[in-house]
C-alpha cells in the first residue's frame, strides 16, 4: 500500500475510501514539498500547491507516482517535468462546471448592475432612499454574452445565458462547428456586451486579454474572469476601467493569488471574489473525492478518470 501527502485538509470523508484501501494518509509537518515528495507514493494537492520541477525532480527520485490536484486548472504543476519523469497527474473536470458557470454568471449579473458599488454605499450610510438615477446599472436580459474559451464551464454558462435571452457568441482556437462559433477573438471582443473567459492558463493565454484587446471592447462592456488572473493583463484592465473605456469587471481569479493588485483593488465599477468559483459545499467535496479516487487508482494499478498532460 502507498504513503499518500494530502497537502490541506480537505472536506469530511474525501479521503475514506485510501484509507479504505490500506493507504497511509499524511500531513504536512513544516517541511517543504520539495522534502516530502520522495517519501511518499502519491501527493493529493490543491492549486495553492507549486508542484514545480523541483519537487517531481525531488519525488521521482524517491517513489513518488502520482500528483492529483483537487481542481480542474493544473498551471501550478510542472507538466512537462512530471511527463518526463513519469509522474501522473490528474484533475477533476467535470464536477466542478455547473458550481463555477454559476458564479460566472453571479458576476456577469453583478457586473453589469453595479451591484457591489450599490451595496457599498448602503452598507456605508450613503444610501439615501430610492432615487430614479441612482445606481443604474446595464440590462443583461437580451444583450450579448461572448465567451472565450467553450469547454465544459464555457458551455455550462451559455445554458443560462439562454435563459436571460443573451446571444451567445463563443471563440476557440479550433472551430466547434456549434451555433455562435466566431473564428476571431477581436470580432468576439467587437461584438459582446459581456465576455467572460473560460481558458486555461498557458503560455499562449498569459495576457490574452491586454491593452490591445481591451481597446477592441465596448465602451459599455464588461469583462467576467473565472478562469486564471493571468489571462488578463490587471494593469491594463485597472486603466481600462478608470478611463471609463469599459463599463465594469466581474473578477474571482487574480495572477498573484491571494495578492490582488492595488490597481484593481482601486479600480471603478469592479465586483471582486476571492477564487470562489466551486466554492460549494457538494462541489467541494466531490472535487476533493474525484483527486483522493485518483491516487488510489493510480497505485492501484488501475487508470484514473482524468489525467492531464503537457
Ligand atoms: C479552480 O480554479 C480550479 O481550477 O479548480
Amino acid at each position: 500500500m502507498g504513503r499518500v501527502l494530502v497537502t490541506h485538509p480537505l472536506p469530511e470523508g474525501a479521503t475514506d475510501l485510501l484509507a479504505a484501501a490500506g493507504h497511509e494518509l499524511v500531513e504536512p509537518d513544516g517541511r517543504s514539498l520539495v522534502e516530502w515528495a520522495p517519501e511518499v507514493d502519491g501527493i493529493l494537492c490543491l492549486l495553492t500547491d507549486p508542484i514545480d520541477a523541483a519537487v517531481l525532480r525531488s519525488g521521482a527520485a524517491g517513489r513518488l507516482r502520482v500528483v492529483s490536484l483537487a481542481a480542474v486548472g493544473h498551471d501550478n504543476v510542472d507538466l512537462a517535468a512530471a511527463a518526463a519523469l513519469g509522474i501522473t497527474v490528474c484533475n477533476t473536470p467535470g464536477v466542478l462546471d455547473e458550481s463555477t458557470a454559476d458564479l460566472a454568471f453571479l458576476l456577469v449579473l453583478a457586473a453589469n448592475r453595479l451591484a457591489s458599488d450599490a451595496e457599498r454605499d448602503l452598507r456605508s450610510g450613503k444610501w439615501e432612499g430610492w432615487g430614479i438615477m441612482d445606481h443604474l446599472g446595464q440590462d443583461v436580459w437580451g444583450t450579448t454574452l461572448g465567451l472565450v474559451g467553450y469547454g465544459r464551464i464555457g458551455r455550462a454558462v451559455a445554458r443560462r445565458a439562454a435563459g436571460f435571452g443573451m446571444e451567445v457568441l463563443h471563440h476557440t482556437r479550433t472551430d466547434t462547428g456549434l451555433p455562435g462559433y466566431l473564428p476571431t477573438l477581436h470580432e468576439l471582443l467587437a461584438r459582446s456586451d459581456t465576455v467572460s473567459l473560460h481558458v486555461p492558463l498557458t503560455p499562449e493565454t498569459h495576457h490574452l486579454i491586454g491593452e490591445a484587446e481591451l481597446a477592441l471592447m465596448k465602451p459599455t462592456a464588461v469583462l467576467v474572469n473565472t478562469a486564471r488572473g493571468a489571462v488578463v493583463d490587471e494593469g491594463a484592465l485597472a486603466r481600462a476601467l478608470e478611463r471609463g473605456e469599459l463599463h465594469a469587471a466581474g473578477l474571482d481569479v487574480y495572477s498573484r493569488e491571494p495578492d490582488v493588485d492595488p490597481a484593481i483593488l482601486s479600480a471603478p465599477r469592479t465586483v471582486l471574489l476571492p477564487h470562489i468559483g466551486s466554492a460549494t459545499v457538494r462541489t467541494r467535496g466531490a472535487m476533493a473525492r474525484l483527486a483522493a479516487e485518483a491516487v488510489g487508482d493510480v497505485l492501484a494499478g488501475r487508470v484514473p478518470a482524468h489525467t492531464v498532460t503537457a
